[in-house]
């Protein structure tokens, strides 16, 4: 499939590590973490009961879900066992000044 890169936010609005917040493009809304200094996109919605992941925190490079604490890998989105779900993880990059996400 084509890349289709869109702009998410300022790279200065963006998370600083350690953090996670959401955001939104073309209708899509993404939990956007930065891990250590690498940006982490994935999609914002927690598959339990759609919990919104950017309004969650980190541990280690997982985004926790504030609603009931499943935890989802940011390079690959399955949640850590016992929970079986999966969120989808959007190629993300800096461009200039602007966080850029591939929503393809
Ligand atoms: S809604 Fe995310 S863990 Fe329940």
């Amino acid at each position: 499939m084509l890349a289709q890169w869109v702009r998410l936010c300022g790279a200065q609005e963006a998370p600083k590590p350690g953090e996670v917040m959401e955001a939104e493009t073309q209708g899509v809304a993404v939990c956007l973490a930065n891990v250590d200094g690498r940006l982490a996109a994935l999609d914002n919605w927690c598959p339990h009961r759609k919990g919104p992941l950017g309004g969650g925190w980190l541990e280690d490079e997982a985004v926790v879900c504030p609603w009931h604490s499943w935890a989802f890998s940011t390079t690959t989105g399955i949640a850590e066992p016992p929970d079986r779900a999966k969120v989808s993880v959007f190629p993300v990059k800096i461009e200039g000044e602007d966080v850029l996400v591939d929503l393809a």
